[in-house]
Order: C-alpha cells, then structure tokens, then sequence
C-alpha cells in the first residue's frame, strides 16, 4: 500500500510538471496580482523613506506609473483601469486620499528605454528607484506562474475539504432514497406485499447475499480479528471509497513548477502543498467524525441505520483524519528542517498556533491508541472518560491552531461543538420528557441469584411518548456511586402485556423470583405494575456498572429496592417485524430481551400472522423459567404457542429437571448444547419458499455471526426473501 501511494505521488507530479498548462493573462485577478508582487519590493524614491509598501503604492507617482504600464503590457487595458479603480478607492479607504495623477502617456520608445526589473535586482530603501521600471517578462510569468500554482493548489485543498464531506451527505442521501424507496414500494404493494417476484427481488437478492449482509471477509464480523473487529461488507465498501476518496484528495490537484518565487526547489513545493491540503482535509474530516459519534444524530434518524453503522464510519473518519494530521505535522516539520534547521525549528515553537498544532495532533493519537477495542472492551468507562476529555482537548487546540487564519476556518471548530452540545441538549430533553417535573424516575429493581439477572421496572406513565418494541435506553443509576455512567438496555416488555397477563392469571405475578418472593414484594411490585404503565428491563450483570447493581441490590436478598434513576430514551428504531411470513428469533443468554420486546405485539397482529420461531441459547435454567413463566404469558402469546404459531426452542447446557413440564407451555422444546443455526435458517427458508422472512440475531458475537453467515448461505439456497437484523449489545 506504502509503495503504491509513493508511486501514485512520484507518477501524480512528475505529470503535473511537464504538462503545466500556463496560459498567463487568462486570469486577470492573478495578472494584476502578478504586477502588484513584481512591484512589491522596490523602494521609489519620491516616496517618504518611512513609508510603507502599501502607502508607497498610494502615493508615490514613479511606483503608480510602473504599476500602470506593467498592468497594460501583461493584462489589457480594461483590467489595468479596473485595477487602478480598485486601488484608488482602497487607497482612499486606507489613507483618507486618492492617488494623485501620474504619467500615463509613454510612447514605445520611451517604454523600451525604461529599466526592466529581473529577479535578482534589488532596490531597498538603501538604493531607490529614481525612474518608471517595468518587471522583465521572465520576472513577470516566474510571478504569475508561482501564484498560479498556489492559487491552483488552494483551490484543490478547499474543492476536496469540501468534497470530503460531500461524500457523507451522498452516503446519508443514498440511505435516505432507499428508505422513501422501500416505503413507497410498502405503499404500492400493500395488497399483496408477500408475492414481489421478478428480476428485482432477484437482484435485490444477489445485492443482500453479496454485499449487505455479509460479514467483509466470509464469516467474522461480530467476533473481533486480532483485536479490531471488521464492519459488514457494506459498510467497508462505505469505508474503502471514503479511504480512497481521502488518497487521492490529499496527492491530486497540484501544479508544481520549476520555479517558484515563494519556494526554493519542486520538493519544498510538494511538502509544503501537501502539508496544508492534509491539513486541512484532515480539520473537514471533523464534523463528521462528531456527528457519527453522537446518540443524537440527525443522519442516523434520516438513514435509519442504527447506532453501530455510524460507530463504525465513526471510527475510520477518525483514523482518516488522526493520519491525515499526522502527515500534515510531519511534512511541516520536515519542511522548517530544510527551510532553516534546528534553531529555525525551535522558534517556531514560540508561537501558540504552532504549539496548539502540535498538541491537537499528539491528542488525535492518543486518543487513537486509547480507543482499541481492547480498552473498549475492559475499560469502557476508562475509555469513555478520556475519549470525551481528549476530544474536548483536540477541538480547543485545534481553534488555536487555526486561529492564524482569522476565521476562515473556525466553522470546522463550531459544528463538531454544535454537534455536541445538540447531543447533550437532546440526551436532556429526553430525560426530562421522560418523566417531566420530576428530572428523576423511581423504579423498582431486584436481583435473582439463580437467574444471575437483574429486573428492574421503570413506571412509564408520566412520559411523553410510549416506549416501542427494539427500543432502548440508557439508564443512570442516581443511587450509585458512579451516577454519571449510563448504559444502553432494551426494554424487554412494556405494561399492556403486562396487565393483560396478570387479567389473563391471577396467580402467576409477574415476579422474577415468586417462590422466595415475601408478600411485600409482591404488594410493592403490585402496586407498581397494576397501577401504573412500566417498562421492564432484564440485566445481565457483568464487571462495572452492571456489578455494582448487582451488589447494590443482592444486599436486598429478593425485596425489590427502589432505585432513582434517569432514562435517557428512546433509542433504536422498531423493526417492521410484522410484515414478515416468518420471523426467527436466534438469543443468547440475556439477549432474549430482543425478542421479548417484539413477541407480544407480532402475536396480537390477527390478518396476516406471522409465522415466529425463537432459538434461545440461556446458561441458567432459572433464567430460562422466569422468562417462560413472567413473559410469555399474555394470552396473545399463550394462544400462539397453543397453536404452533409461535415455536420456542430451548437450548441449554443441560437437561433441566427443575424446568418441569407443568410450569411450562407444553409446546415448549428443550434442546441440550447449542442450536446448529446454519441448519435450522436453511429449513425455515425452505419452509417459506413463497414468503419474506426476518432473522432477527441478538446475543454473543459469535451466535450472531453464524446467523449472519446461514442467512447468506440461505439466500444462495435458493429464497430471495430473507432479511437480516442484528441487534449488537456491545458496539
Ligand atoms: C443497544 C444495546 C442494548 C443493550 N441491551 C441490554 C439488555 O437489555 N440487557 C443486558 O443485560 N444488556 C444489554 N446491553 C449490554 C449492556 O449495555 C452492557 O452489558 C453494560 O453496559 C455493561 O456495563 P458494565 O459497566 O457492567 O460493563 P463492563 O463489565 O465494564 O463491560 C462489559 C461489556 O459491555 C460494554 N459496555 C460497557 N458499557 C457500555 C456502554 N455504556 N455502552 C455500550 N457498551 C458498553 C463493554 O465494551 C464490554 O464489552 C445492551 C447494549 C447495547 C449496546
Ligand atoms: C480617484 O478617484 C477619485 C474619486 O472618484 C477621482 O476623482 C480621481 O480622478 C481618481 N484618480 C485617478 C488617478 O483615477
Ligand atoms: C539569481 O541569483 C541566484 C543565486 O543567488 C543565481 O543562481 C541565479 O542565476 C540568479 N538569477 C539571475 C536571473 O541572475
């Protein structure tokens, strides 16, 4: 890759420096830019020796004249009286009076007696001009051409800054037309929405088993390489494009020349060209990389693609930008070597912005370094501190890097922050309508041992808005010592079912631990779920948070202890599960919830029911019983079992004697060791030849990428029909 970048740059400008192609005077802007640089050194001596530059060129008739005759030779009478126009109404701004009249009327002899400026001439205040000059035209096109390529150069850094970000907006455009196409064609075939067969379900068929379902490289995805994990095949193409996007952008778009007035050889052209464009594609890359990190984010609510999808464009913009920066610094460095060596070096770092550049690059790093998924993964609140706190850092060092410019680029400083205080202002707003008036919630929360779960149920009654199947929520836990933490959690029922169920049997309380479960407890659960709408969550708990909830409430023994806690909500988009023939559930342990969170609402839907399966991997057979015996007994879904319309499956590690038959529906099956998911997907696919079918996966990585992986293999067997949703409970 090195080496191809190398000669993608050697072969890049060696073509940009034999096919210049330099038609001078084409642009009159450069033209008179040109006269005026030619000009700039020179002392004329009718002006006051303490004069500067741009007075002398106010007021000093020898320096108007050049000027005037430079402008006519090189760029055509309607351009020099333009320019002339232009400088005396500056000059009037800057020193409060016109330009006096000057001599204007040079014959040809006269002009070809004048002096002609070279490149090395040199009349400072020491010796000036006592006559009209005229830049020679060597000097003049060394001139033109020199600022016609930096002109060039910055042109192409704001062109692809620009582009840089063009291309997300083309990516969010493109998720945008898919969803109007899909409702739209949700619209049309309403009626018979089961039967679209043709060459588009083919295609679209060859589009899912070849490029949006599967993992990159055959299997992994889920499961972590090394220790990175790889994004689905549709997300690297994303990816791979931005990254080439990024190459090209950053060695394309370069005149270099032979030679340039403002640097000495073609090499310090190259390093210092390249130097700003990385940096400032790299600083464009910033907004986005704000934008996909953030729970609040306008492109996730237009795309509808979830949390996970941006996480990981997220990252690589990061890692884009993170390198783009690093080469900025390197090549700057390398430049101030060559321009002046060490000591020139060193006084450079008396000057803020360049200190402030140093420091947002060195911050970018570490902040790379800091944020492997293995510190993600044993130190998520670790990481997450010093993600936030560095991020905070790298966008106040980078306003001071970029505060030389007068605030030509700041925007790139304000929309990451705009970004973010959105985000923060929003993850407000929805702890607040949540429960308005009252900021905080109090909910009941209990611990099973032998279930190793935690429940915990949230009264929903005061919210604004009603929670949905698949949604989830972050949860700060205002009791606990660390109440600024908050973690993702799916509901796994909300109350209708709830109190159905309870209409449905008297002496089955929903209570997750009912025999130990003393008569307060279930008064206090009562009272809370008969009453009132609630949610309920099922947490597994694992080394941090999670733990310490535990810990918090096994002190309790199995009295449900109220907790007060904050609900940062909804997150996660409802699947339209219900429009499927056949939808296949594949849990592991705690990710049932998935599950449990749809079962209630797909068995109610009476027209058009749909065919469910639920494959449940579950360690603990208490879990197992609770589950079967505090979820699913809505009559819906009792009435679904009864008539083989939903299918459980039970896999666990061993045959339960305590999960006797009478406390479960007896359609319910026991499996011992795993589910063989490759199998079971290709048999539901060929039982639904004629209809659409979902696999929704939630549970351990690798659970979910071997559904990944059968639904690929079921789509090639033969049914155009099958969709596939994962739901990650890690990101
Ligand atoms: C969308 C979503 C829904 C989830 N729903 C449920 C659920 O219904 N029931 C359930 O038991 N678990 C659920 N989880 C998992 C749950 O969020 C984590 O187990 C929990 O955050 C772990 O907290 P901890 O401090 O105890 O973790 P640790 O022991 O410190 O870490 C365990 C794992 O959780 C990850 N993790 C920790 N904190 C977060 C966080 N704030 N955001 C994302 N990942 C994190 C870590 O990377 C690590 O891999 C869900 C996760 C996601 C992303
Ligand atoms: C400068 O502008 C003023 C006001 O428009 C005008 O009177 C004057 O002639 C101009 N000078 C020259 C040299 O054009
Ligand atoms: C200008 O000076 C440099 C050395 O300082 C010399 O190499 C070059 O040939 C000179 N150019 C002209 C046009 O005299």
């Amino acid at each position: 890759m090195r080496a191809f970048t190398h000669a993608l740059f050697i072969s890049q400008f060696s073509h940009v420096a034999i096919a210049t192609p330099t038609e001078p005077r084409s642009s009159p802007g450069l033209c008179v830019k040109s006269c005026e640089s030619s000009l700039q050194s020179l002392r004329f001596f009718d002006a006051s020796p303490a004069a500067s530059s741009s007075q002398q060129a106010c007021q000093s008739r020898l320096s108007l004249s050049s000027r005037y005759l430079c402008l006519g030779l090189n760029c055509g009478e309607e351009t020099r009286d333009q320019a002339l126009r232009h400088l005396n109404a500056t000059c009037y701004d800057s020193f409060g009076s016109f330009i006096p009249t000057f001599k204007t009327d040079f014959a040809d002899e006269e002009i070809a007696g004048l002096r002609r400026i070279h490149k090395n001439d040199s009349f400072g205040p020491a010796n000036p001009l006592d006559g009209v000059v005229i830049p020679s035209p060597e000097f003049f096109s060394v001139w033109f051409d020199t600022l016609d390529a930096s002109e060039y150069a910055r042109r192409h850094h704001y062109l692809y800054g620009i582009g840089v970000m063009a291309f997300w907006i083309v990516v969010a455009f493109v998720g945008v037309s898919h969803k109007a196409y899909l409702a739209i064609s949700r619209m049309y075939c309403s009626q018979n929405r089961f039967t679209s067969v043709g060459i588009r379900s083919h295609t679209s068929s060859w589009f899912k088993r070849h490029v949006t379902i599967p993992a990159t490289f055959g299997y992994r995805c889920a499961q972590n390489v090394w220790w990175a994990t790889v994004p689905p095949r549709i997300q690297t193409i994303t990816i791979v494009i931005f990254l080439l996007m990024n190459v090209i952008f950053n060695i394309h778009g370069y005149r270099i020349i032979d030679e340039s007035l403002y640097f000495s050889t073609p090499t310090k052209q190259i390093l210092r060209y390249v130097a700003d464009r990385t940096g400032i594609i790299s600083f464009a890359n910033f907004p986005f990389i704000w934008l996909f990190g953030m729970r609040n984010n306008l492109a996730l609510w237009l795309t509808g693609w979830d949390f996970g999808t941006y996480n990981n464009f997220h990252r690589w913009v990061a890692r884009i930008s993170t390198a783009e920066a690093i080469i900025h610094s390197v090549l700057y460095t390398v430049l101030i070597f060559m321009n002046g060596g060490l000591n020139y070096y060193a006084w450079w770092f008396t000057m803020w912005f360049w200190n402030a550049g140093q420091m947002a690059t060195i911050f970018m790093c570490a902040l790379l370094i800091l944020s492997m998924y293995w510190i993600r993964r044993r130190f998520y609140e670790t990481f997450l501190v010093i993600h936030i706190g560095l991020s905070i850092l790298i966008l106040l060092t980078m306003l001071g890097h970029v505060s030389i410019f007068n605030g030509e680029y700041d925007a790139l400083f304000w929309a990451p922050a705009i970004i973010w205080i959105f985000d923060r202002m929003m993850r407000l707003l929805r702890i607040i309508i949540f429960n308005p008036g009252q900021w905080s919630t109090t909910a009941l929360a209990s611990y099973d041992d032998s279930a190793n779960i935690i429940r915990l149920t949230v009264p929903t009654d005061a919210a604004l808005y009603k929670p949905q199947a698949g949604n989830y929520f972050f949860l700060s836990i205002l009791d606990d010592s660390n109440s600024w933490e908050s973690h993702p959690f799916t509901v796994a029922s909300i109350s209708d079912q709830m109190l159905q169920k309870m209409e449905g049997s008297e002496e089955s309380l929903p209570l997750l631990s009912s025999p130990v479960a003393t008569p307060e407890t279930h008064s206090q659960y009562t009272a809370l779920e008969a009453r009132k709408e609630h949610m309920t969550f099922l947490i597994r708990p694992y080394d941090g948070f999670t733990m310490r909830l535990r810990d918090m409430l096994a002190e309790e023994e199995a009295n449900p202890r109220p907790l007060r806690i904050l609900v940062d909500g909804p997150y996660g988009h409802t699947q339209r599960l219900h429009e499927y023939h056949r939808v296949i559930f594949i849990a592991g342990g705690s990710g049932v919830v998935v599950a449990l969170s749809y079962l209630t609402s797909l068995c109610k839907q009476m027209e058009t029911p749909t065919k469910i399966d639920l494959y449940w991997a579950v360690r603990e057979s208490a879990f197992a019983k609770d589950v079967l015996s505090s979820y699913m007994l809505s009559t819906e879904v009792k009435a679904a079992i009864d008539t083989g319309r939903l299918s459980l499956q039970l896999y666990m590690s061993s045959q339960l004697e305590s999960l006797a038959t009478d406390t479960l529906p007896s359609r319910v099956q026991q499996h011992i060791g795993r589910p063989d998911i490759g199998s079971v997907i290709i048999a539901a696919a060929r039982d639904t030849q004629d209809g659409n079918m979902a696999v929704v996966a939630c549970g351990p990585a690798k659970l979910a990428d071997d559904s990944r992986l059968a639904v690929v293999n079921a789509l090639k067997g033969g049914n155009h029909h099958i969709d596939y949703y994962e739901e990650s409970f890690a990101w």
